[in-house]
């Protein structure tokens, strides 16, 4: 690669558990780059941990919609729904006072109490999921069987939406996300099934609150008297806005994580030997996820300067997390997977204003799916060779689309 060659992300790598060459090169050589993303538009690259963090912390910098002027689209024009473009209908405050209230009131439903509540819940759930897996006989896709289901029936529980009506969001879900396999008809169809049955949803549990997430962000509104809480379309929003948030991309860590660990498989015998390992594990395979989607845009309102180089007001930037979490000038061992690494401060998880509210959630359902695969099928290995699995073919969110397993 010379330094004046432009990239195409997403990057090529040699199997979807490898990270691209170009990475380590780019650190050392180009850490400010330019690129050219899917839509054909370009946009700036960073791919060091230090440049990495301190524009995702940088408040002055947002998430680009389509009304900033020349911001870098992800996709062509209607590809990638409207996740991808900023376009949805049932958007949330994204951008100062009125974004910092949202997340702070919704912020408080994740406290470490309340993980610990929802554990052996989520416990059953992964039992039961992979006591059907192993039903239905080997190979089985983990992603399939585990991964897909497991966060989106959680998700159901925050939101106080019974068990029996887990199947229509898992459907709504994979609308949303999925890049190829609705129609923009399709997409819609879903957003206004979805947007009906959760106003329904919100309604009834106005009238018999509970211990859910929509309760207790109702409970607060009321106590604080008219106009103060969120809003009926902002509590629409926010439900929509965990699903996209938190469903694709659990379920697609917990199918690369297991993937991970099984393609060096000491690295599962170890965890067998040693189950105190899985928390840093997980936090581990966090770090090391090489296919994490090709990053995260942030949108320039200010000219800011970048190791040196200026970069200008309407600039859009592409920050690599997975790159930065390679950076050997902040992790020893970048390129080997240390399943006692402590600390451990990766950027998987973003960082800054918009860090993920859901990573304490995130965490435990990977810990309930490694908990419960280690008793549960200690005997656990990969179906298929390395270089058989299978990137998934989405825009946003990286993963392997199936993960083939045995027992
Ligand atoms: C392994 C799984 C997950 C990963 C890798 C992940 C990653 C991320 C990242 C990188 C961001 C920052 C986006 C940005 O800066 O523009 C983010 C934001 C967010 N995540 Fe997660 N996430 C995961 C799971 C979850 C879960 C389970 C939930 C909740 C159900 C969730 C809810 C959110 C929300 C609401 C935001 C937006 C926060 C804001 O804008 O203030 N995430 N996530």
């Amino acid at each position: 690669m010379r330094e004046n060659d432009l990239l195409r992300l997403p990057l090529p790598s040699d199997n979807p558990l490898e990270p691209p060459a170009e990475w380590e090169q780019l650190r050392r050589q180009c850490p400010v780059s330019t690129v050219e993303l899917p839509s054909g538009d370009k946009a700036t690259y960073l791919t060091r941990y230090d440049h990495v963090k301190a524009l995702l912390a940088d408040p002055r910098f947002v998430r680009p919609t389509a009304e900033d002027e020349g911001a870098a689209r992800i996709a062509p024009e209607g590809a990638g729904g409207p996740a991808a473009d900023g376009s949805s209908t049932l958007t949330l405050p994204d951008r100062g006072e009125p974004h910092l209230r949202w997340r702070r009131r919704v912020g408080k439903y994740f406290t470490a109490k309340r993980m610990t509540a929802l554990r052996p819940g989520m416990v059953r759930t992964a039992e039961d999921l992979v006591d059907d897996m192993v039903r239905n006989g080997q190979p089985a896709d983990l992603k399939a069987g585990l991964g897909f289901p497991l966060p989106v029936y959680v998700i159901c529980d925050i939101l106080g939406v019974p068990a029996t009506d887990r199947d229509r969001f898992s459907h709504w879900s994979d609308a949303f996300l999925n890049v190829s396999r609705y129609t923009g008809e399709q997409v819609r169809a879903a957003y206004d099934e979805f947007a009906e049955y959760m106003s329904a949803h919100i309604d009834a549990t106005r009238g018999e609150p509970g211990e859910d997430l929509i309760s207790m962000v109702i409970r607060e509104s009321e106590a604080e008297g008219q106009g103060q809480g969120l809003t009926d379309d902002e509590l629409l929003g926010t439900a929509m806005g965990l699903l996209v948030a938190g469903h694709e991309t659990t379920a697609n860590m917990i199918g690369k994580m297991v993937a991970m660990l099984l393609a060096d498989r000491t690295r599962w015998e170890r965890l067998l030997a040693d189950p105190t390992l899985v928390r840093t594990a997980v936090d581990e395979a966090l770090r090391f996820d090489a296919n994490l989607g090709f990053g995260i845009r942030r949108y320039l309102t200010e000219d800011v300067e970048v190791d040196g180089e200026l970069l200008p007001r309407g600039t859009t930037v592409v920050c690599s997390m997975p790159a930065a979490n390679r950076d050997e000038r902040v992790f020893t061992d970048a390129d080997d997977m240390v399943l006692s690494r402590s600390p451990n401060p990766h950027l998987t998880f973003g960082a800054g204003p918009h860090s993920c509210l859901g990573q304490s959630l995130a965490r435990t359902e990977l810990h309930v799916t490694l908990d419960v695969l280690l008793r549960k099928l200690p005997t656990l290995r990969l179906a298929v060779s390395i270089d058989e699995l299978q990137r998934v073919e989405g825009l946003l969110v990286g993963g392997l689309s199936t993960v083939p397993v045995r027992w």
